[in-house]
């Protein structure tokens, strides 16, 4: 078996290589080869660059040569950092009831919200909610999304917890694209539990941190800071014990109501998702700490919300990943690119923000240090659009879909 292969002529190869992390970001400072080729060695990548060059490494090394018969864009394979699809159920009539004009509490009155969804994903089997993140993480593939970052957070017990992080775990074994599981058992105080918000989080850290580690389910812990949810008092002792025992943290902040993005400081959290209501004050903090901020626009699309002010997180020197936040409730398309590219529009975004923003930058999110660019010894996760422009990918705002995904070098999805 040919242990190398060579894919090209590309026109434009986009490795996102040597961008800074942080900070705006000017569409001449991305990182273009032309009639690049990639040389894969197994899953990774032997060398990138340009394709007549590589032909004769490749004839040394016998590389397949993998010959791309037209004009192709690529780009390193899409990174989610901010799921949930791992849940059972539908969520329409909420969204019929609040584009009627129908307020947060009514419809929670009505049996919406994210406790409908828990009591449906604890009525589904683990083999259920396997299947359907099966579903959901392959819909995603074909749209060139190859690492998923999947959270629970709507078994809300113990033991529902960890069947969706079981589930989580058997999905991954079945599929071609990467999930990262992480457990946000602090969505919300559970309608059913006998006590209070701080011996809910008690019973979660005590009984079912130490499970996590010994299953290996996860070493990521999120938490809903919000008013209908977990105030800085509750989260930041559960914080501190998830911490202690070597879990990274991640916080839903400043969705409607800022505070969140604070305690994601004062915890040194890896990231902080959601950010809508961050105002200038929130801002600054983040962009002068280590935290990649993480803008959900399928929540505010789905919300009919403003967007996360991304511009502003930006040009105050901060990091920005985009995610889609894919749940039933608040964000139910599930399409990154399209999402990631209307936030581009509503906060003027350069295309190099946006692709950043689902590449090299994303990876930091998950301190994933083996893919988000194409460089050598990179994983070789890269997808391949038929066009001859990046341009064009941001421009079809998500319609135009890759031709060809490559996952840990081999192809995984081709378009028919
Ligand atoms: O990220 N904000 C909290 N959690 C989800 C929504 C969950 C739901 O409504 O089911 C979010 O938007
Ligand atoms: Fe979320």
């Amino acid at each position: 078996m040919t242990k190398y292969k060579l894919i090209g002529p590309i026109t434009q190869l986009i490795s996102m290589d040597g961008l800074s992390l942080k900070g705006a970001l000017k569409d001449e400072e991305l990182p273009i080869i032309h009639n690049g080729g990639i040389l894969t060695e197994g899953e990774h990548i032997h060398s990138i660059g340009d394709y007549t060059n590589l032909l004769e490494v490749a004839s040394s090394l016998d590389a397949e040569i993998i010959e791309l018969p037209s004009n192709y864009v690529c780009l390193p394979g899409f990174i989610d950092v901010h799921t949930h699809i791992c849940f059972s159920g539908s969520r329409a009539n909420d969204y019929a009831m609040r584009n009627s004009g129908k307020s947060y509490l009514e419809i929670a009155k009505a049996g919406g919200g994210i406790w409908d969804t828990v009591t449906n994903t604890r009525a589904a089997s683990q083999e259920e909610l396997c299947h359907g993140i099966i579903k959901r993480a392959n819909h995603l593939l074909k749209n060139g999304i190859t690492t998923v970052e999947v959270k629970s957070g709507y078994g809300l017990s113990v033991k529902e917890e960890l069947k969706m992080l079981r589930a989580i775990k058997d999905a991954n074994l079945n599929l071609e694209s990467d999930l990262i599981p992480t457990c946000l058992a602090a969505h919300m105080l559970p309608k059913d539990y006998d006590g209070n918000h701080q011996e809910y989080l008690d019973e979660i850290a005590s009984t079912l941190f130490p499970v996590l580690k010994e299953e290996n389910l996860t070493n990521r812990i999120d938490a809903f800071v919000e008013q209908s949810a977990f105030s800085k008092e509750d989260i930041e002792p559960y914080f501190e014990k998830a911490i202690e025992m070597g879990f990274d943290i991640t916080v839903h902040a400043d969705q409607f109501t800022p505070g969140g993005s604070d305690i994601a400081v004062n915890v040194n959290a890896v990231s902080a998702d959601h950010l809508e209501a961050s105002t200038d004050t929130e801002i600054k903090t983040l962009a002068e700490s280590n935290i990649i901020s993480v803008a959900l626009p399928g929540a505010s699309i789905g919300l009919g919300c403003d967007f996360t002010p991304a511009r502003k997180i930006l040009d105050a020197g901060g990091a920005l990943a985009i995610a889609s936040d894919w749940n039933p409730g608040s964000a139910p398309m599930g399409d990154l690119l399209t999402q990631a590219c209307i936030l581009g529009t509503f906060q003027k975004l350069s295309n190099a923000e946006v692709l950043a923003g689902i590449t090299s930058r994303a990876a930091a999110a998950l301190k994933l240090e083996d893919r988000g660019k194409l460089a050598p010894r990179m994983l070789a996760d890269f997808c391949l659009f038929s066009t001859d422009h990046y341009n064009e990918i941001v421009y079809q705002q998500g319609k135009l879909t890759p031709s060809l995904v490559w996952k840990r070098g081999d192809v995984v999805y081709t378009e028919n």
